[in-house]
């Protein structure tokens, strides 16, 4: 019998690897571009497997399903999925959990730097033709600053392991992460209560969850240091939006350097463009050269398991 594999959205240069994993397959791939759940709804009603990337796969989309064997993400966020909605329908869900975890350790390097050392907002003055040796804020050396990592899952270990080769001090917070892992790696565990009024630098590591919307919002934020400068390359769901602008604004915290956003693309007419003291990436921390492939090749290998092959 022929199966139906039915990708609900996808933002590859092609389709080419996941055909030929399913070459020798008895597989027909079926590929969308969908953005709502109703558009999601009216194409997986007879699909074996559903792989999705961005596209919402909640409660409505799931109940249309009528032989769904399993749903495959493309990627480790499972937040625009309903997962216990797929569970009560007994639809296994599989995301790819290691594609890219060194990519995003890096991006997240790289968005503290140039936050930290004002690398894009000197960048911006020089091209504007204003040429000063000290850059717009005062802010202390990294071998003087704490960074403080909310969430200590794989990626944030990453990224620990990273800023310790720059003198930092690194501490975390994870209610699900046994004290022996922060031992073995060098970092202090704290409340987030406490990491939010010590740190210097924060960067967000944990997934959206009920439990971590808004985990920053405006009375985080308050209780952040005057220079603390804030990441995300997790969730922008992480961070009230509204909230992060009026503290940019208002100089409450002096920074922040964005890969993810509520809002995927961010509207242009969004205030975080008008502010100087914000970088924004476009969710490009997962991208390697390597890690497109890795992704496409895992993700089709988890859909294949599904169908028993
Ligand atoms: N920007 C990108 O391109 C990109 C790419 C890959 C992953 N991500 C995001 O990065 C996130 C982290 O990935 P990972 O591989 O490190 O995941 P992980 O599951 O290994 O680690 C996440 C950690 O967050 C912890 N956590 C959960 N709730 C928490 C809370 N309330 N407070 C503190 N910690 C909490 C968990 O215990 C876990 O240890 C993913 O959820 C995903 O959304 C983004």
């Amino acid at each position: 019998m022929k199966h139906n594999v039915v990708i609900t959205d996808w933002g590859f240069p092609s389709l080419d690897i996941e055909k030929s994993v399913f070459a020798s397959m008895d597989v027909e791939l079926k590929h969308y571009q969908c953005k709502t759940e109703d558009e999601v709804a009216k194409i997986v009603s007879d699909a074996d497997v559903v792989m999705v990337q961005w596209a919402p796969v909640k409660e409505k989309a799931i109940d249309a399903m009528s032989r769904c064997k399993g749903i495959v993400r493309y990627g480790i966020g499972l937040d625009n999925i309903d997962v216990s909605r797929a569970k009560e329908k007994g639809i296994p869900v599989r995301n790819v959990p290691d594609y890219c975890l060194s990519e995003v350790a890096d991006h997240t390097m790289a968005l503290m730097l140039s936050l930290q050392r004002q690398v894009s907002r000197v960048d911006k003055l020089v091209r504007q033709g204003v040429w000063k040796i000290t850059p717009p804020l005062a802010l202390p050396p990294l071998r003087q600053s704490v960074l403080g990592l909310i969430g200590f899952g794989r990626i944030a270990q990453l990224v620990a392991k990273r800023a310790r080769a720059f003198d930092m001090k690194v501490v975390a917070s994870d209610p699900f992460i046994p004290p022996n892992i922060f031992d073995e790696a060098g970092v202090g565990k704290l409340e987030v209560d406490e990491l939010l009024r010590t740190s210097d630098i924060i960067s967000l590591q944990c997934p959206l969850t009920d439990g971590t919307k808004h985990i920053i919002n405006q009375d985080a934020l308050k209780a952040m240091k005057r220079h603390a400068l804030l990441a995300n390359t997790s969730r922008g769901g992480l961070i009230d939006t509204t909230a992060l602008i009026s503290a940019l604004k208002s100089n409450t915290i002096a920074g922040a350097a964005l890969d993810v956003f509520e809002q995927e693309p961010l509207p242009m007419e969004n205030e975080l463009f008008d502010l100087p003291n914000v970088i924004i990436t476009s969710h490009t921390a997962w991208y390697s050269s390597a890690s497109v492939g890795e992704l496409q090749r895992r993700a089709a290998l988890a859909a294949a398991e599904l169908l028993g092959k």
